[in-house]
């Protein structure tokens, strides 16, 4: 059914304005000499794309067979690898279904508004399920997802039973009810239609298990399962707790808000949480006043919403919240303040049922992709990465205050510390910029910025740390950071600690604006940075970086120092990088939110040999969707792949079918391990 195909409220970043008009150059006119720009397409449509040196990154391709301590890949009697490829490369494909390598199978599994709480309300076929439905079954457009083994807290590693938790990104309205959006003659929304929708956003937990023919299910009944969705009450943490910005008529004193939205990547702490990241928020809220504050401006909030959830019949507080526009005398008379309760790293504990999320501010307050940790040392600061996925945003770094002990760590870690931003610097070294008020060079750029306009503000300064967190970009914009092509997924690889980004797209940046680590103009297929701290100190401030790979179509190479170090083949030809996961041997799983056009046709994931860079085509998903989201069980033997906003009637193919987001279990019929 045409209504179906596509989702009409697919937010392509493409189409959004750009927020970042900071015009740091910091790097606009440094144009290496030593990136050697070359025309590489072989009768292509004439991209031309940039190669990069190789800056002699420290440790970079371990060879060293890891064994993830008894987990993985088991050393083989020849010569191979722990992370080399052992599967032939798939075609690209056009077809409505997913495609895994001969000797794989791929299933369908928990699909949206499969039950999996409460009173396990079944989902109807025809999307009559109500908004009390939704709130117990599995939410809408799954995005980043993690595998915690049920036996984690007693420091097992078990691949047969878990908690799956994952994310709901936002939803096809056309999909989600049997016709689509409606409205009374009032220009209305029903409750009930608004309750669902904000139902099928957020996040779930699934406790799974494989019985013993090795096929997986959900365990009914288990306390762990749990919906957390947009509507769920939550406590605001970290510098920003009770800052007078965050007052609402909810929580006068800002210590509290409800639900979390947009959530797309995520990052499994290492004491046994799940965070997930809030990106395109601002889409959620309207403000129709003249004048708006820079903590929405900077964001592009508007004066309509994506849902029209604020329309919703009854003047219900739940839903008036999303119309931001000051109606009282301050803001704990209204619901002025209630976008700068949205924009964090939301921490869950799923093996805590009864916990409530946390929004943990220290780690800023942007579009966040996700969030990586670096591995953890006992007595050492705990960091984490997290981008900013918008055109010219920027990639962060958070480095605790307090030490990780591995036996009381947990989330009061990321209350404290400070948050630093990348500069990427010609010469293939980089910078982490403090954003702290405790550091006198920060201090002293926003001294000298004051009074003046950046971005389309006049500059006055910033009250206090909460308000540099909550003013994040503008911060950044202050400190001169590197304005990257929409910072995705980032990934550490647990061989050499080097940290990998993917750089999806820009196709707005102008050849005025290439600079080193965002070399191509109208970057239209995007590529993969990484870089190594120096001296493997993750709480330092300096590092050196290089480029993984360029994306592209066939004939795409990525140099450096002069050496053709990938050439793209029909084999792994993608474009518009997004997902990006190191499994625990240490393949790297790249995905892609891009142009199904040819020749890339469907979204897909590849995997590769970091330290070869041999890349190939693993998984194509069906029409329509991106593929987003990759984790396995600890022995590497089981894979869980998110498919997005897929078109028509996947996975089950009947007629009228309404598209259904779903995560896919892929296996190696051998029940060896994947890749491998
Ligand atoms: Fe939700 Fe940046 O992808
Ligand atoms: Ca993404
Ligand atoms: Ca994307």
């Amino acid at each position: 059914m045409a209504k179906h195909n596509l989702d009409p409220n697919y937010l392509d970043p493409d189409y959004e304005p750009v927020v970042n008009h900071s015009g740091n150059k910091a790097f606009q006119e440094v144009l290496a000499a030593r990136v050697q720009r070359r025309t590489l397409m072989k009768g292509g449509v004439g991209a031309a794309l940039a190669s990069i040196m190789g800056v002699g990154l420290a440790g970079c391709g371990s060879d060293s067979k890891s064994d993830n301590n008894g987990e993985g890949t088991t050393p083989d009697a020849d010569n191979t690898k722990a992370t080399d490829l052992g599967f032939e490369a798939i075609a690209v494909s056009t077809a409505n279904t997913v495609v895994v390598p001969t000797g794989y199978s791929a299933r369908a599994f928990l699909p949206w508004g499969t039950p999996i709480t409460g009173s396990y309300p079944a989902f109807r076929a025809d999307a009559s399920s109500s908004g009390a439905d939704q709130e117990q079954q599995v939410g809408m457009h799954h995005d980043g997802m993690h595998f915690f083994p049920i036996d984690f807290k007693a420091g097992g590693n078990r691949s047969d039973e878990g908690l799956l938790v994952m994310n709901h990104e936002y939803i096809n309205q056309a999909a989600l009810h049997p016709d689509g959006p409606t409205y009374n003659q009032n220009g209305m929304r029903p409750t009930d239609e608004v309750r669902k929708e904000i139902a099928a956003h957020g996040v779930s937990v699934v406790h799974i298990k494989q019985d013993s023919a090795g096929t997986w299910d959900i365990v009914f009944g288990s306390p762990f399962n749990r919906r957390i969705t947009g509507n769920t009450d939550m406590d605001i943490r970290g510098p920003v707790r009770g800052y007078q910005k965050l007052a609402t008529r909810f929580s006068n004193n800002g210590t509290q808000t409800r639900g979390t939205l947009n959530n797309c990547s995520m990052g499994p702490t290492p004491w046994g949480t799940y965070l997930a990241a809030e990106e395109n928020w601002h889409g959620y809220f309207a403000n129709s006043a003249q004048m708006q504050p820079r903590e929405q401006t900077r964001h592009g909030v508007g004066s309509s919403t994506r849902y029209d959830w604020e329309l919703a019949e009854g003047g219900n507080d739940q839903y008036v919240r999303f119309n931001i526009t000051p109606t009282g005398r301050s803001g704990a008379d209204d619901y002025r303040n209630e976008a700068n309760t949205f924009g964090y790293m939301v921490e869950i504990d799923p093996f805590t049922p009864e916990s409530k999320p946390q929004k943990r501010t220290a780690l800023g307050r942007f579009g966040h992709e996700g969030v990586i940790f670096a591995p953890v040392e006992e007595g050492k600061p705990v960091v984490c990465y997290s981008g900013d996925d918008s055109r010219f945003e920027y990639i962060y770094k958070f480095v605790s205050s307090r030490p990780y002990y591995a036996a009381t760590a947990s989330g009061y870690l990321l209350d404290e510390g400070t948050l630093y931003v990348a500069r990427y610097n010609e010469d293939g070294s980089g910078d982490w910029l403090s954003l702290s008020l405790d550091d006198p060079d920060f201090v002293s750029r926003i001294e000298a910025a004051q009074g003046s306009t950046v971005g389309e503000v006049l500059f006055e300064g910033f009250e206090n740390q909460a308000d540099i967190l909550l003013n994040t970009r503008l911060a950044a914009d202050i400190a001169g950071a590197t304005p990257m092509d929409r910072p995705e997924w980032g990934a550490v690889d647990p061989n050499t600690g080097e940290v990998y980004f993917t750089l999806t797209n820009n196709s707005q940046r102008t050849e005025e604006q290439v600079d080193a680590a965002n070399p191509n103009a109208e970057n239209r297929t995007g590529h993969i940075i990484r870089w190594s701290e120096s001296e493997n100190d993750y709480a330092g401030t300096g590092f050196q970086w290089d480029i993984f790979v360029f994306a592209g179509e066939q004939g795409t190479e990525t140099v450096a120092d002069g050496e053709v170090m990938v050439s793209l083949t029909d084999d792994n030809i993608f474009n518009s990088p997004d997902g990006l996961w190191f499994d625990y041997n240490g393949r790297l799983w790249i995905q892609t939110d891009g142009s199904d056009a040819p020749p890339y046709q469907n979204n897909m994931m590849l995997a590769a040999n970091p330290e070869t860079r041999d890349i190939r085509r693993f998984f194509v998903g069906p029409q329509g969707c991106e593929v987003t989201g990759v984790v396995t069980t600890p022995d590497v033997k089981t894979m869980f792949v998110n498919i997005q906003h897929p078109a028509k009637d996947w996975p089950f193919g009947n007629e009228g079918d309404h598209p259904r987001d779903a995560t896919v279990i892929v296996t190696r019929n051998d029940s060896g391990v994947i890749g491998a």
